[in-house]
């Protein structure tokens, strides 16, 4: 039998359908603390992965390990270095994961731009009229630009729902083709800056990595409109979570919406919590019925056709 560790809970239909298949013995691992992870994992054949982070200490241990197939499609909490050196395959969800973040993405830019927590408080706090008399701040997307920075399987999906509003898709990505961009209607940017200039929205969809890692800093925002608004639901680390609430609280820009952040979930003390001027989820950009299900189905069918030889190669990460 192939001993396969789901850690951390995901969908039950990913978990049915390791558990309905006789070739697999599953358990489920909900405790992700180092110590549970290093008893639990070091006879496992495969791990399924949500949560919880497996770095080199762990992956000592398994000496049996050939696979990991992650829930979603960042990897920063596997330690990819060693993967590499004993031939261990990292697997991820491709497209599964790519509506629902876009849909997220547009949902947080029409939340801010439209005011929209404000009107609810006003009705609810009897300000119905004089709501009506006030200076808005809400503004239309059409013909404002939007600035993508990583055009992968997130930002393929977003550029769609941008153009349907009328909106000018600038995109910043160094590893896809201009002709790519161009075909799908947006405009390649090659310096980062001269798009942070332009943007009226800036939405972040890149891996963190050495290179993102607080790409997005100070800096960076005084280059942009003080009009102007930043969704990240890529990952913590690619925005200065401090320089982004000195930003907002100086008026450097205008809102933010963040789905990730540097720790989750965040410390309390975390001035972004009491900063109206962004607008909080807590790393839900997939929590829909279809992308938790479809995200569980495919990490679990990963794990069954890699054991059985017949892997899309889409789902690879090349290590
Ligand atoms: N909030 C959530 O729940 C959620 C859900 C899915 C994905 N994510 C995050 O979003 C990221 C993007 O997802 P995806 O499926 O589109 O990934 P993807 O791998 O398909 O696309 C990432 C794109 O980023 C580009 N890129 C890499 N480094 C870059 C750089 N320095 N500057 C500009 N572009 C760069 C790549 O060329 C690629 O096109 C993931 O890595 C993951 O961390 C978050």
């Amino acid at each position: 039998m192939i001993k396969i560790a789901i850690v951390d809970k995901m969908h039950k239909d990913g978990i049915d359908l390791l558990k309905n298949n006789s070739k697999f013995k599953c358990e489920v691992i909900e405790n992700l603390s180092k110590e549970n992870l290093m008893s639990k994992l070091h006879d496992v054949d495969g791990i399924t992965l949500r949560r919880g982070k497996i770095d080199s200490d762990i992956l000592e241990k398994c000496k049996k390990l050939k696979v990991i197939s992650r829930h979603g499609v960042g990897y920063d909490n596997v330690d990819t270095k060693f993967l590499k050196q004993k031939n261990i395959s990292l697997l991820v969800t491709g497209t599964t994961t790519s509506v629902s973040p876009a849909e997220h993405i547009m949902f947080m830019i029409l939340n801010i731009s439209k005011s929209f927590d404000l009107f609810d408080q006003s009705v609810r706090k009897g300000n119905f009229d004089k709501i009506m008399h006030t200076e808005h701040k809400s503004f239309e997307l059409c013909n404002k630009k939007i600035l993508i920075i990583g055009f992968g399987r997130i930002g393929k999906k977003l550029i769609k729902r941008c153009l349907g509003f009328e909106m000018k898709v600038l995109v910043f990505d160094p590893f896809i083709e201009k002709k790519i961009i161009n075909n799908l209607g947006g405009e390649k940017i090659d310096d980062l800056n001269d798009g942070l200039k332009e943007a009226d929205v800036l939405s972040l969809s890149v891996p963190l990595t050495k290179l993102t890692h607080n790409m997005i800093n100070l800096k960076k925002m005084k280059m942009m409109k003080k009009t102007s608004i930043i969704i990240n639901t890529s990952r913590g680390g690619v925005i200065n979570e401090k320089d982004l609430n000195e930003a907002l609280n100086k008026n450097i820009i205008y809102g933010a919406g963040l789905d990730v952040f540097e720790k989750e979930p965040p410390n309390e003390d975390n001035p972004l919590l009491k900063n109206k001027k962004v607008l909080l989820s807590p790393h839900a950009a997939t929590f829909t019925k279809e992308c938790t299900s479809n995200m569980a189905i495919q990490t679990a069918q990963n794990i069954i056709d890699f054991f059985e030889n017949k892997l899309n190669k889409l789902m690879i990460v090349k290590l």
